[in-house]
């Protein structure tokens, strides 16, 4: 087993006086996908903007390649490679296709056009838009821009906050298609997901937020256990 490039210990966080995690850990692996599952208000956005820097945890520590995270601003750890593609997908909706990607790479050096001939390759239906207003699209449109905006910034670990949530099946297979491919070409990821089939069909491993606390479930591969277990661990 290699090393892990991001690790969180005891982290523990919320807003003013209420609590929403109570001392997380959590390993992600070079190239491989960490699914975070949990129901409604469990903390799993917390979390994911606990690692990107949006949330500062109130103790704990969260390393990338060996260096303390925890408490740094989220310009730092986004430059850091530590990339979040957030729940409302923050894009610019007055802006075209092509220039909320060009925003992605604007924290790196060198020539962007590679790196937006890589994502209109990967998205065919960005580059058939590249030029299109972002608010006239469609929300899986919106979301495979998001998507894609991040990927411009080369991240180290790419952090996804429900990319299913709110898509039609269509576009949720698209989205686990995507985030797939992505996979296999080694991204490393943090996949917060209501959608279980998805997470199932694309995670490495799995691990359960409930009341604010981290279960690793190691048994919860496509097929190892019935869906209807892993709802009822979830949820009930
Ligand atoms: N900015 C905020 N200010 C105050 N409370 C917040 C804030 N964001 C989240 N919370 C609260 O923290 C708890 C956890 O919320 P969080 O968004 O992390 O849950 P979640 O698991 O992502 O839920 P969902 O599945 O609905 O996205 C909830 O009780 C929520 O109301
Ligand atoms: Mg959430």
């Amino acid at each position: 087993m290699p090393e892990p490039l991001l690790t969180a210990r005891g982290i523990t966080a919320g807003y003013g006086s209420q609590q929403v995690l109570f001392g997380i850990d959590l390993d992600v692996y070079p190239s491989q996908t960490l699914a975070l599952l949990g129901a409604n208000g469990t903390g799993k956005s917390t979390m994911l903007n606990t690692l990107s820097g949006f949330v500062r945890p109130w103790s704990g520590s969260l390393r990338l390649d060996n260096e303390e995270l925890a408490g740094k601003p989220a310009h730092r750890i986004f430059r850091r490679g530590i990339v979040q593609v957030s729940q409302g997908r923050d894009l610019f909706p007055d802006m075209t296709v092509e220039e909320n990607l060009r925003l992605g790479a604007a924290i790196r050096r060198g020539p962007v056009g590679q790196l937006l001939d890589n994502v209109f390759g990967s998205f065919p239906r960005l580059a058939e838009r590249r030029a299109q207003q972002v608010r006239l699209m469609s929300g899986g449109e919106q979301q495979m821009l998001a998507i894609g905006r991040a990927l411009m910034s080369q991240p180290k670990v790419l952090l996804l906050d429900e990319p299913s949530g709110g898509l039609a099946p269509a576009f949720v297979r698209e989205i686990a298609t995507i985030i797939g491919v992505l996979r296999s070409t080694g991204v490393t990821m943090v996949l917060v997901e209501q959608n279980i089939k998805l997470a199932l069909k694309v995670a490495d491993r799995f691990l359960i937020l409930r009341d604010g606390r981290a279960f690793e479930r190691s048994d919860m591969r496509e097929g190892a256990i019935s869906e209807e277990e892993i709802v009822r661990s979830i949820y009930l």
